[in-house]
């Protein structure tokens, strides 16, 4: 029997976390482990078009299709041969009507993080809508932090892990700092493809996690939320918190 497609959102508000380069880089990991793949690019951008037009045809395909047209349902886009669909999504609009079309499918939301002051507050806020998002709350979906380009243990990053132990939510992977995604994206690969190139290779155990991770994450319950995480989710310190221990799991 064939299994399902997974639907993995790729989301956050903040505008230049690295969603299109997580969501481009983890199409290549997946294409390259045998699944099917889907990148549904949902940004009017169209980042992940231009990628895809500077992809080399010996490269594994990978197929993406544009899913920013309003008049798009987006479900309808993957078909029955998808194993996996990676959706990218706009900086800004939050929880607006097509966002929750998009919570609605997805089985998997990834939250992208840099830990700048500023980053932590608008990330804050859109955890916290999230959490409280009415969609959401009805089935909860598994969801993992990736806290991004991440240069040493400094006291923004541990603002940031502080801020994300509050929350009790996971920090699933950290990907470093490096030129190398730029370059990546540039010469429409992903940097699972680039296995000459040092700096790509020093983030392949990071990429492995964050698989791991969405293999084994447990399907959307559709045990509702108590009220109370809701809740918590609006008691969390701000990000001008003194930083504690770290969180790392
Ligand atoms: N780990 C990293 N190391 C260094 N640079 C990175 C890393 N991740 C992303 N970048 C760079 O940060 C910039 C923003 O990344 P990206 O476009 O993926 O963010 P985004 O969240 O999709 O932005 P937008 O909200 O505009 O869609 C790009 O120049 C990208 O190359
Ligand atoms: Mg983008």
């Amino acid at each position: 029997m064939r299994k399902e497609t997974k639907h993995i959102l790729v989301a956050n508000s903040k505008g230049g976390c690295g969603k299109t380069t997580i969501a481009i880089n983890l199409t290549v990991a997946l294409a390259l482990k045998g699944e099917r793949v889907t990148l549904l690019d949902h940004d009017p951008q169209g980042s992940c078009r231009h990628w895809t037009a500077a992809r080399s045809p010996e490269m594994e395909p990978v197929l993406v299709k544009n899913a920013s047209a309003p008049s798009v349902e987006v479900s309808r886009l993957v078909d029955h041969e998808t194993d996996v669909s990676i959706i990218d999504t706009a900086r800004g609009p939050g929880m607006d009507a097509a966002f929750n079309e998009l919570i609605k499918l997805s089985d998997v939301i990834l939250v992208p993080m840099l830990s700048s002051a500023l980053d932590i507050r608008a990330g804050e806020r859109f955890i916290t809508d999230l959490m409280t998002n009415r969609l959401f709350r009805a089935k909860p979906r598994p969801l993992g932090i990736i806290c991004n380009r991440v240069s040493g243990d400094t006291a923004c990053y541990q603002k940031l892990v502080h801020f994300l132990r509050c929350l009790d939510l996971p920090i699933i992977a950290q990907f470093r700092e490096s030129p190398v995604y730029a370059r990546a994206v540039e010469e429409g690969l992903g940097i699972m493809e680039m296995t000459n190139n040092r700096a790509a290779r020093k983030e392949y155990s990071a990429w492995h996690k964050l698989m791991e991770w969405i293999d084994h994450a447990p399907s959307a319950t559709t045990s509702p939320l108590p009220l109370a995480a809701g809740k918590r989710a609006r008691a969390v310190p701000s990000a001008g918190v003194t930083p504690s221990a770290t969180n790392q799991r």
